[in-house]
């Protein structure tokens, strides 16, 4: 099998569907900027009473935490498997 060659590239896709073409243990670092699930119904503030705003944006917009849950546990097992043994995870949520 030809290897991946991963170096500097970025890949311009879904990433449910592209994690899976990587090798095990491949990677030192991950860095995540994934989607919040932040709809609100409500108000919500931060402790110094700034308010927090919806993403009302198609890519966040899920049907149940149910639905959530599962998309997130998707490709978070995926970079399980594609990090190193020794790994860091950064996650921006
Ligand atoms: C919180 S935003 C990150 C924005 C990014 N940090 C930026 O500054 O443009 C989450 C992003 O994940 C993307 N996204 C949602 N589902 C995805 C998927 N299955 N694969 C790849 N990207 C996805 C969305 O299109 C959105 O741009």
């Amino acid at each position: 099998m030809k290897e991946l060659n991963l170096k500097n590239k970025i890949i311009n896709g879904d990433s449910l569907k592209e994690l899976k073409k990587i090798p095990k243990e491949t990677f030192d670092l991950i860095f995540a900027d994934p989607p919040y699930n932040l709809q609100l119904k409500n108000q919500l503030t931060r402790p110094d009473r700034s308010k927090v705003s919806a993403v009302n944006d198609e890519w966040d917009q899920f049907e149940n935490f149910k639905k959530y849950d599962e998309f997130i546990y998707s490709w978070l097992s995926e970079c399980k498997r594609i990090l190193k043994k020794k790994w860091s995870y950064l996650g921006n949520w």
